[in-house]
């Protein structure tokens, strides 16, 4: 059960707030949490909305890691799969990326879905307070010693007073926009494409993903178990998901799949279905004095290197460490390089996204990049080096 949290009208104190129950809040809520720091998490949507939400689903190891410290591995271990590579399929060619002989380390397949239950679960039952349905949140006074943060719920408006806060919230959250133009740096590229995703009850076409450039465009054979697929396919970003009846979808699908895989494809209803569009972004720094950002409202990449909930949980994970540095040991230095650590991950995580979605869409009447993004996939197929280089990026580590 959540904890109330205050009445209206009364200022509480907690050491640190937590904007936005993402994978990026609920798990640096929890890591604070096993340190004895006390959070509380305020979320602008429903619990049900927020643990339905279905998105990522590729783990590096490193996040597998730091879910196991935060003690919410239990029903991964049991449920997740272990892919020890993946394929990359380009018309008349196609290669497999052997992660663990290249770069020494599998990845983990669990749904972000999952991941934001188990850690919604564990926050609870530990009584962690989080503020679900949340409106108006507004982190204020965060540039001198005694940062706030307002919020309305329920009708009645609320103050914490706390000493450090944590910006969670997501792309389109409040904590980026309050900083003033300014004190901000903004590094973005789009693309005029977006993935149409579909969750489906229906058997993978294989045992491992398969990321497909086709000549019609991009495909991407992911799953969520044995029984469950998801599936993604290159569309217009202008494009809505009612232009995608079932039927099409499916038939697209299939079309740009190798030959083995299209025919074995199993086709069903859809449980979910939804349209991402596909973007780099990144802010510059990533603290305001007592505000931190962290995982989507820091930088977005497109989803095609699986690094964006990876990303998060890796700016979770460091901003806890350095949180806890403060309070146990009055270590001011890793709060204060958090930004520049942060960044030089997020920048590696960046380029690979940014290359891996050249290499395998469609660039409307571009003969000259089909012709190139050709020619690197035999190469990658044929050098081991090359191979390596997409390996270690995909596990987020170098040998
Ligand atoms: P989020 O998960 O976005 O969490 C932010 C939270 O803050 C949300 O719960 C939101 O409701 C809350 N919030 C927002 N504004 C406020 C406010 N004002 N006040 C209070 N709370 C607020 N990555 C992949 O690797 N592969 C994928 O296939 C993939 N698909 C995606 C599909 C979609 C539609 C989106 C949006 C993202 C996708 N991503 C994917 C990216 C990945 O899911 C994100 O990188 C990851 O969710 C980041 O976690 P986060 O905690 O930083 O942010
Ligand atoms: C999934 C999403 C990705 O962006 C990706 O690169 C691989 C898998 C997924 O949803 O399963």
């Amino acid at each position: 059960m959540t904890r109330r949290v205050c009445d209206a009208g009364e200022v509480v104190r907690a050491q640190v707030v937590i904007i936005g129950a993402g994978p990026a809040g609920l798990l640096l809520s929890q890591l604070l949490h096993l340190a004895g720091i006390d959070t509380i998490v305020l979320e602008r949507r429903s619990r049900t909305y927020v643990e339905a939400r279905v998105r990522a689903g590729v783990l590096e190891p490193g996040t597998v890691e730091l879910l196991k410290r935060a003690e919410v591995s239990q029903r991964m271990e049991r449920d997740a799969l272990t892919h020890d590579g993946f394929r990359i399929a380009f018309g008349s060619g196609s290669t497999r990326i052997d992660l663990r002989s290249l770069a020494g380390a599998p990845v983990t397949v669990y749904g972000q879905t999952e991941i934001t239950q188990d850690l919604i679960a564990a926050r609870l039952s530990l009584n962690g307070a989080i503020v679900f349905e949340a409106e108006e949140v507004v982190p204020l006074d965060f540039s001198g010693a005694k940062p706030r943060v307002t919020y309305r719920k329920d009708g009645r408006s609320h103050e914490i007073a706390c000493d450090f806060i944590a910006g969670c919230d997501g792309s389109h959250g409040v904590s980026r926009a309050c900083v003033p133009a300014e004190a901000i740096s903004l590094y973005e590229h789009a693309v005029p494409f977006g993935w149409l995703g579909v969750l489906s009850d229906t058997p993978p076409v294989g045992h491992e993903l398969i990321y497909s450039r086709g000549e019609r465009g991009f495909a991407l054979c992911s799953m969520r178990s044995p029984a469950r697929s998801r599936t993604y396919v290159q569309v217009p970003v202008s494009d809505s998901p009612e232009q995608w009846p079932d039927q099409r979808f499916w038939d697209e699908l299939r079309r740009r799949l190798p030959k083995d895989a299209a025919e074995a494809l199993i086709t069903g209803p859809s449980l979910e279905k939804s349209i991402a569009p596909l973007r780099s972004f990144v802010a510059e720094p990533m603290r305001f004095g007592g505000l931190f950002l962290a995982g989507d409202a820091a930088h977005i990449v497109p989803p095609t290197g699986a690094k964006g909930l990876n990303l998060a949980v890796s700016d979770a994970a460091s901003l806890a460490d350095a949180l806890i540095a403060h309070y146990r040991h009055g270590e001011r230095r890793p709060l204060d390089t958090y930004s520049e650590s942060c960044l030089k991950r997020v920048w590696r995580a960046v380029r690979f996204s940014w290359w891996f979605t050249g290499l395998t869409h469609r660039f409307d009447e571009d003969a000259f990049t089909a012709k190139l993004q050709l020619a690197e996939l035999e190469y990658i197929a044929a050098s081991r080096a090359a191979s390596t280089m997409v390996a270690e990026n995909y596990i987020g580590r170098v040998k």
